[in-house]
């Protein structure tokens, strides 16, 4: 496409001239067309409809699969023989784990090194005696809701798994390890 002297637009900056060239219809529609698409694209996914941000879709979808690998395990009971099962069980320390970052390092540390709740690291424990213990005193707390009782808001699967994942910490020895509480005593080993 080329311009002739007459389509210049009559006024001139410094000297510059500019010719009167019209945007390419395809690229208006395209303009015009996003712009009419928006509010369609926004009520969908943004005005607050449940299940359809990109957060809820996540959410959904880490809950489903949480669902279909907990219908492979059945209900856990917090007895001593489940406890030792999972103790040395990679895939299922993952989920406990996960439920340790999410819950526990506030008061525990990233490491379970210690931080305004005790070291669960070493071999020496306040409220625990044998590992089924772990258990009682996830899901019922102890010094005085100091460590809150997570009985109610853990799943019972949840619970078990994140008592492995701790006992399994036993000997870790992270850097900065807490000092043990002075109420503390050394214990036996889980399978002692
Ligand atoms: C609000 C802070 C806080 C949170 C969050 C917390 N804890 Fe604790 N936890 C404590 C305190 C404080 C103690 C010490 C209680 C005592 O002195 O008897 C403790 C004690 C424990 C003990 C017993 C240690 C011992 O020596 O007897 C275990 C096991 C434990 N917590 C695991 C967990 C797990 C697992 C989670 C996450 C699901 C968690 N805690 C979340 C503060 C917390």
């Amino acid at each position: 496409m080329s311009n002739t002297p007459e389509e210049l637009t009559n006024h001139s900056y410094d000297g510059i001239q500019e010719y009167d060239n019209p945007l390419p219809g395809w690229w208006v529609w395209l303009f015009v067309g996003s712009i009419a698409f928006c509010p369609f694209y926004w009520a969908y996914f943004h005005a607050g409809i449940p299940g359809r941000s990109i957060h809820d879709q996540y959410n959904d979808a880490v809950a489903q699969n949480l669902r279909q690998q907990f219908a492979e395990l059945g209900e856990l009971q917090p007895d001593r023989a489940t406890l030792l099962k999972y103790l040395d069980d990679k895939r299922w320390l993952a989920v406990g784990e996960s439920v340790f970052k999410t819950n526990c390092v506030s008061c525990h540390g990233p490491s379970a090194e210690g931080k305004v709740g005790p070291n669960l690291c070493d071999d020496s424990w306040k409220n625990v005696k044998t590992i089924e213990d772990v258990a009682k005193v996830i899901a019922q707390g102890a010094g005085g809701r100091a460590m809150p009782a997570w009985g109610q808001r853990l799943h019972p699967n949840e619970l078990v798994l994140v008592a492995c994942y701790v006992a399994s910490l036993r000997g870790s020895n992270p850097p900065n390890a807490k000092a043990p509480e002075p109420e503390a005593k050394v214990i036996p080993p889980w399978r002692g």
